[in-house]
């Protein structure tokens, strides 16, 4: 019951501007008080330096910000390793999807097999090769699983990552073209959002829960707040219509804490520039509540 917060206000995965301000949104929207409230012990480590200086990205990059991208992941790769090494529960609040590199890499320093939950309405798994966008959020999942740049998927050591038949994708709803072939050819369990319609978010998560805790040592949630409606997450910068509901959400928070597996997490996502009265961070918090514990009655 001892969480360590750590906030990454990085953009550059995102390439577009307000996501950095996610942490303060999430700190401003009292979850320190919150998971007080459940009896947790919450050190803020405050956030992973992130230099603001860079904006522009040289022309013909294909990888857009790829220097201080690994830099940050770095980084925050360290500080989880150095958390979890003195029993802490990571915390991350992002900052772009990227980020979820330096979060996945640090507890694999201590969890050799661990699954890994991805709520999203995307499955960012494309490569340098598969990439339209240059968008490095867009790529974490596949740099985890140990495919992409070399100077992303050597951060904490190359042979440290997740593999695919113990990484489940909830939510998904727009997946590029060359996701689709990296998603059949890994094997990748997708429950998107077709699934949860027509079976309910209440099956999906016990099939999820059972894939990601079989023969893992600990699992990590890496939430991408786009995965949930856009009435509930406006404030997102690649939103996508038709996501999980605020109570299909919970009901997996829910769901995840009372199977008592998790090892970290992450929330990532939050732009609070593209909100209206920080919905975005409210939710993200009430969801870190629910899965933190928090019950109605
Ligand atoms: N598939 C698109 C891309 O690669 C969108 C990715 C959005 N990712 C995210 N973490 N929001 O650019
Ligand atoms: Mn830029
Ligand atoms: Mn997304
Ligand atoms: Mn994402």
């Amino acid at each position: 019951n001892k969480i360590s917060m750590i906030g990454v206000p990085l953009q550059h995965g995102a390439d577009r501007i307000g996501v950095d301000m996610g942490p303060s949104a999430i700190r401003g929207s009292n979850v320190q008080h919150r998971l007080e409230a459940l009896g947790y012990q919450i050190q803020d480590l405050g956030d992973i330096h992130v230099n603001k200086m860079i904006e522009a990205y040289a022309a013909g990059e294909k990888l857009k910000h790829l220097k201080e991208i690994r830099n940050v992941n770095s980084r925050l790769c360290q500080v989880i390793a150095d958390e979890i090494g003195k029993g802490q529960f990571p915390l991350v609040l992002g900052g772009d999807h990227s980020i979820a590199i330096g979060t996945i890499k640090g507890v694999l320093q201590h969890v050799n097999k661990l699954g890994v939950i991805w709520f999203d309405a995307h499955t960012d798994v494309n490569t340098e090769e598969t990439t339209f966008s240059g968008n490095i959020h867009g790529m974490s999942l596949a740099v985890a699983l140990g495919y992409g740049h070399q100077e992303l998927v050597s951060i904490g050591g190359i042979d440290k990552k997740i593999r695919s038949e113990n990484v489940v994708i909830i939510g998904a709803r727009s997946i590029d073209q060359g996701e689709r072939k990296f998603l059949k050819e890994k094997g990748i369990r997708v429950f998107t959002m077709h699934d949860i319609d027509r079976n309910g978010m209440k099956q999906v998560m016990e099939e999820a829960l059972e894939i990601v805790t079989n023969g893992t040592d600990g699992v990590h949630l890496s939430l991408d707040l786009d995965g949930m409606d856009p009435d509930d997450a406006p404030g997102v910068g690649t939103p996508v219509s038709g996501g999980m509901s605020y109570r299909e959400s919970h009901l997996a928070m829910e769901m995840l804490y009372e199977r008592d597996c998790l090892v970290s997490a992450e929330f990532v996502e939050v732009n609070p520039m593209l909100d209206q009265h920080n919905k975005t961070a409210r939710t993200a918090v009430e969801l870190i509540g629910s899965v933190f514990g928090e019950r109605i009655l």
